[in-house]
């Protein structure tokens, strides 16, 4: 009896979240209770790919209503901060690469900056060692959040009233979604962090255990996110949000602060722009290390005849891993935020530098890192993606972050939104690695203020300056070098997105000083790599990329098959 009326008052909530889908306009498309996945489409019009079906149903909706590109990535972020609180973020940031379909480029910084009481060796005891943990969970860990300041950014290239846009996510928020399995499976996950790290209930925990199915509710977000609807940024740095956030931060210890809130500012960046094998690539400049590490990458690769080498053989990701040994190398010394330590981006990039790079390398032989250090410039320095293009031919890239999965597991307290554990990406100490075992100096050392050292890549590419892809993904360092596959996949080896996407990925980073490989990757190129002597650890998934492809019958899009990733399009 008790389930049966359990039954009907899920039925009646239904209806009710159905009227409240009106927004998308008379069609009812989206039902937040009941949704599939796709993970190919090829569309004619506009398409959408994103880490959630809800979000990518909201980005096509607002395409569908006369929306550009823009007006899609600012609904489907919002929309994700709710529907996939893993990456999506209010409380955390990220990096817009775009080109206009006028072919203007637009790259916006969004990346959390450290706050003005944020100090070197903040993170250290009074031995100088690093404190477990506090720069990845807790109140400590969070950079002050850039992404409301950047979608508000964002909004200056849309048509549609920023209202609409905040909107599905309200309705998303206030009357609640069924989760998926894997985000049941990882709200499971940090049942005891949440609740050890939290100094008021969240929405994110339950008696029992949460289930495929089960409606999320976040009534705190919704009326955050209602105040971003009415006052723009303002609604999030100033005002009620920004106390709440900032009392928060008192009673967790966290170094937050109204002014640093209030002095928050998005920044426009000048991309990475360079040519491969006659493309022309997009790409994020620092505070990210992702466009110049892909640079770096695919102009070491160019030279050499790739295709012949044959996808995924021993020969082939020798190569390609020998690169990215070399390019990271680099990251760890010479990259941070531009604002703090000048990145020597040109040099980095220059054909003369990169073919020195390449004089040790070693066809039978894989190097050893500890013996090679970075190049001498000479000088005068759980992450989610989302992929869109629409009919008049904008192309927008978008990667976003708490940095790992749920940050610093912090929900702000009467606010209902995850902070960021971004200052990890800071170097706390130098060589001491971050969880993503990256190791930085001074180029990336803390400092307030500072934007910390990314590897995110949002990315475009262009033929015969025509639209041909925007791709990107999350994954920590692993994400230039998944980016980079996911190119060479395409051009080099000539596969459509879905296999692009699909192919076992490996990744080096030079320290430490091993191919990272999916479990999927074929047993006889580990063994022929390991001959070589490179020493190869499996691991988890590599990437959840997203693909869009621009083919003459369409936009062939492609979400990852390692996540909860799907596509929409018209
Ligand atoms: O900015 C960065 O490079 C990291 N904070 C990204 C984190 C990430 O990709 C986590 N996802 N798996």
């Amino acid at each position: 009896m008790k389930q049966l009326l359990l039954f009907f008052a899920f039925i009646s909530f239904s209806a009710v979240a159905m009227s409240q889908s009106k927004y998308v306009g008379k069609e009812k498309v989206i039902d937040p209770f009941s949704y599939r996945i796709t993970k190919t489409g090829t569309y004619q019009n506009a398409a959408v790919a994103t880490a959630h079906p809800l979000a990518s149903e909201v980005g096509v909706q607002v395409l569908k209503r006369g929306g550009n590109a823009f007006d899609a990535a600012i609904a489907v972020q919002f929309a994700l901060a709710v529907v996939y609180p893993q990456a999506g973020n209010i409380g955390g940031g990220g990096f817009l690469m775009a080109r206009t379909a006028a072919g203007k480029q637009v790259a916006i910084d969004y990346r959390e900056t450290a706050p003005a009481k944020a100090y070197r060796d903040m993170y250290l005891d009074k031995d100088g060692k690093p404190v477990e943990g506090l720069s990845v969970n807790g109140h400590l860990a969070s950079g002050v959040p850039g992404t409301v300041a950047g979608l508000a950014a964002t909004a200056a290239y849309g048509r549609l009233p920023w209202k609409d846009l905040v909107d599905p996510a309200i309705s998303l928020a206030q009357y609640g979604f069924a989760i998926t399995k894997e985000e049941a499976a990882n709200l499971n996950a940090i049942k005891q962090d949440l609740l050890k790290y939290n100094t008021m209930p969240t929405a994110f925990t339950k008696d029992r255990k949460w289930m495929e199915g089960d409606v999320l509710i976040q009534a705190e977000l919704a009326e955050t996110l209602k105040r971003i609807r009415d006052h723009g940024a303002k609604g999030f740095y100033e005002g009620k949000t920004a106390r709440l956030l900032t009392e928060e931060m008192q009673r967790g210890g966290g170094i937050i602060s109204a002014e640093d809130l209030k002095a928050y500012k998005a920044k426009h960046r000048k991309p990475v722009v360079f040519s491969y094998r006659g493309y022309e690539v997009i790409s994020f400049p620092a505070p990210s290390s992702g466009g110049i590490l892909l640079g770096q990458m695919l102009k070491m690769a160019e030279p050499f005849p790739l295709q012949s080498y044959g996808h995924n053989s021993a020969k082939a990701v020798h190569l390609l891993a020998e690169i990215e040994r070399r390019a990271y190398a680099d990251r760890a010394e010479y990259m941070g935020d531009p604002d703090f330590y000048k990145v020597p981006e040109k040099e980095l990039l220059s054909a003369k530098y990169l073919t020195g790079r390449m004089k040790t390398f070693d066809s039978r032989k894989a190097s050893v890192s500890k013996e090679m250090q970075h190049g001498n410039v000479y000088e005068s320095d759980q992450t989610t993606h989302l992929s869109i293009a629409d009919k008049a031919g904008n192309m927008v890239a978008v990667t976003t972050t708490l940095n790992t999965s749920y940050g610093s597991k912090v929900v702000v307290g009467g606010a209902g939104f995850f902070t960021n554990n971004e200052m990890d990406d800071l170097s706390i100490k130098p060589g001491v690695p971050n969880v993503y075992g990256a190791v930085g100096r001074e180029a990336n050392a803390i400092a307030p203020g500072k934007r910390m050292l990314s590897s995110m890549t949002p990315t475009l590419v262009l033929k015969n300056k025509k639209p041909f892809m925007v791709v990107g993904t999350p994954g920590g360092t692993t994400i230039p070098t998944s980016v980079l596959q996911s190119i060479v996949n395409v051009i080099d080896f000539r596969m459509l997105p879905r296999e692009a996407i699909d192919a076992p990925k490996f990744h080096h980073q030079w320290l430490p000083d091993r191919i990272d490989v999916e479990k999927s990757f074929p047993k006889f190129v580990v063994s022929e790599l390991e001959k070589k002597g490179h020493t190869v650890n499996q691991r988890g998934q590599i990437g959840r990329v997203e693909m869009i492809l621009f083919e003459k019958r369409g936009l062939n899009t492609a979400a990852d098959s390692r996540g909860d990733d799907s596509v929409a399009g018209y």
